[in-house]
């Protein structure tokens, strides 16, 4: 329900919180009183309302979302999907594979060609957080090589290498097969992955994302998904509250 001014009405704090993930109501309370929890910038009370929906609320410093009906998916998007929510040309794209209401829109993006985890929220909290350089996640990534590198290359890629958009941060990376690379990397940039093998030398002839901070699910076969858990959106958010379940 909403006011006159479409605004949603005034809730309680702790049940904001709640909704979010941060635990029972009683733990909610809890992270207000220990003075974790801010609302437009000072820390709250216990007894404090918020405007869901126009008050920012952090917890230890971290935005939250607060609107009801906030919704995550983690796909395993397909090769051949795209990452958008339509495509010109007439491809299947990623929303198409996970329910169609309440609209959700996909956090980041990985190329056409490319599998694995994907995050799909109506949280735009969260996902303008996510997209800031400054908060970089791990994602990590398996990609099958035309050809195998040497260990001169693979430090190439953990020192940085040099890309038409200037150098990569330090990469973690290791051969787990002959031509099988586990990379690590927390920039965003496009086709980041395919580029930095690229300029090693070594193309990429399949790549997936296997793990996007610590979130990550061999269960789930291309085109499913499923629902993240709260925990798993706190931990996305980079909140110290969040368990790692790296
Ligand atoms: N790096 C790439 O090259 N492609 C992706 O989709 C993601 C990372």
């Amino acid at each position: 329900m909403t006011s006159g001014s479409g605004e949603a009405p005034p809730e309680r704090l702790q049940k904001v919180l709640a909704r979010a993930g941060f635990g029972s109501r009683r733990v909610c309370e809890t992270l207000i009183s220990e003075g974790r929890v801010a609302v437009d910038g000072a820390v709250a009370e216990l007894g404090a309302r918020v405007v869901p929906g126009r008050s920012t609320v952090t917890v230890d410093g971290v935005p939250i979302g607060t609107l009801p009906g906030l919704v995550y998916y983690l796909l395993n998007k397909p090769r051949g999907v795209v990452t958008t929510a339509s495509d010109p040309q007439g491809r299947a794209t990623v929303v198409e594979l996970v329910p169609r209401a309440p609209r959700v829109f996909p956090v980041g993006r990985l190329d056409a060609d490319t599998e694995g985890l994907l995050v799909l929220t109506n949280d735009g909290v969260l996902a303008q957080h996510l997209a800031h350089p400054r908060h970089g996640v791990e994602k990590e990534y398996l990609a099958e090589l035309e050809s195998s590198p040497s260990p001169g290359d693979l430090r190439r890629l953990r020192e940085g290498v040099e890309l038409d958009d200037g150098r990569t941060a330090p990469a973690k990376a290791s051969l787990v097969g002959e031509r099988a690379l586990r990379i690590v990397i927390h920039e965003g940039r496009n086709r980041q992955v395919r580029r930095m093998c690229d300029a090693i030398g070594h193309p990429v002839e399949r790549l997936v994302r296997v793990r996007i901070g610590p979130i990550s699910d061999r269960s789930l076969r291309p085109g499913e998904w499923r629902h993240l858990s709260p925990p798993e959106v706190r931990s996305l958010s980079g909140s110290p509250g969040a368990g790692s379940r790296s």
